[in-house]
C-alpha cells in the first residue's frame, strides 16, 4: 500500500496484537479498530469479548489460538493472517508477565520462563511478521515493556531483564529494518489501573494508593492511555519514529 502524506487513521491495515484475550491488549484492539483496522488477536486463552468488543465497533476480526512461546503456533499465525488478509502491517507485541520474586528464592526454571515469555516471544512473532511487512513496504512493530526498567524496580532481576531486552531488541533491529518502511518502537508502561473481573473490578486501591503519590499524574494510568500512545506509533504519519522507547506512566519515571 503506497503511503500518502496525509494518510489518516488505518482504513484496511492489519493489525496482530498478541495477549489480547483480557487487559491492556483488549484495549489495543478496540483503539485499533477505531482507526480502521482489521484486528487479529493472538492469546491462548479465550478471547471471545474482545472479539465482540472490536467487531462492535465494526473491525472484521480474527482470533487465533496462539501460544507466543511456540515457534510452530507463532508460523501458522502469521500464515494464517496471510491467506486471511493477504497483509501484516502492524505487531504489537503485547504479551507478557509480571511476578515479584528475590533474587535469593528465584529459581532458573523462573528465570527461564519469564525471559521465554517476554522477550524470546517477540523474537518469534518479529520474525513470523516481518517478511509480509517487507512485501508490503510498512511495518509498526510495538513492544510492550515496563517503567520498572528505568526504576530498577526490586524483586524484579527477571522481568527487568527480560523488558530491558525487549528495548535493545527494537533499537537494534529499527537500524536494520527502517529502510524497508518498517518502525520498531517500545512502550515501557507504568502500573495499569486494568478491570479485572476475577478480582472485583480494579486493580486493588491498594496498590494505586501506593503507587499515586510517585507520579506527577495524579490519576490512575488505564489502559486506553497506553492505546492511545500504540495508536500512534502504528500510524503511517510515525513512520519517522523508529527504535525508540516510549514511557507511559503518569510520570513516575523520566528517561
Ligand atoms: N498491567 C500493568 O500494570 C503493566 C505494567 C507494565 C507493563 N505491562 C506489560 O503490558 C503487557 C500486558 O499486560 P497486562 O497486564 O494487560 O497482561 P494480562 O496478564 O492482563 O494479559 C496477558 C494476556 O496474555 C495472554 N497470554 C499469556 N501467556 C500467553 C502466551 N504464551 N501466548 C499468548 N498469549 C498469552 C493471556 O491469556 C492474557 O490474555 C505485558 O507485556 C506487561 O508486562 C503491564
Amino acid at each position: 500500500m503506497q503511503i500518502h502524506e496525509f494518510e489518516r487513521g488505518l482504513q484496511g491495515r492489519v493489525a496482530i496484537i498478541t495477549g489480547a484475550a483480557v487487559g491492556n491488549g483488549r484495549a489495543f484492539c478496540e483503539r485499533l479498530a477505531e482507526e480502521g483496522a482489521h484486528i487479529v488477536i493472538a492469546d491462548i486463552a479465550d478471547a471471545s469479548d474482545t472479539v465482540k468488543a472490536a467487531e462492535a465497533i465494526g473491525a472484521t476480526v480474527l482470533s487465533l489460538n496462539v501460544d507466543a512461546t511456540n515457534p510452530a503456533d507463532v508460523q501458522r499465525m502469521a500464515q494464517e493472517v496471510m491467506q486471511r488478509f493477504g497483509r501484516i502491517d502492524i505487531l504489537v507485541h503485547n504479551v507478557g508477565k509480571y511476578e515479584e520474586e528475590p533474587f535469593e528464592l528465584l529459581s532458573f526454571d523462573q528465570w527461564r520462563q519469564m525471559l521465554d515469555l517476554n522477550l524470546n516471544s517477540l523474537f518469534l512473532t518479529t520474525k513470523a511478521v516481518l517478511p509480509a511487512m517487507k512485501e508490503g513496504g510498512f511495518g509498526r512493530i510495538i513492544a510492550l515493556s515496563s517503567d520498572t526498567v528505568w526504576l530498577g524496580t526490586p524483586y524484579l532481576t527477571h522481568y527487568v531483564t527480560a523488558k530491558m531486552g525487549v528495548i535493545g531488541f527494537v533499537r537494534s533491529l529499527a537500524s536494520e529494518v527502517g529502510k524497508y518502511g518498517i518502525t520498531a518502537n517500545a512502550i515501557t508502561v507504568g502500573l495499569t489501573a486494568i478491570q479485572r473481573p476475577e478480582q472485583g473490578g480494579r486493580v486493588s486501591s491498594s496498590i494505586l494508593e501506593h503507587i499515586l503519590p510517585s507520579q506527577s499524574v495524579q490519576r490512575a494510568d488505564e489502559p486506553h492511555d497506553i492505546a492511545n500512545v500504540v495508536a500512534f506509533l502504528a500510524l503511517p504519519a510515525s513512520g519517522i519514529i523508529n527504535g525508540q522507547a516510549i514511557n507511559v506512566d503518569g510520570g513516575v519515571a523520566r528517561h
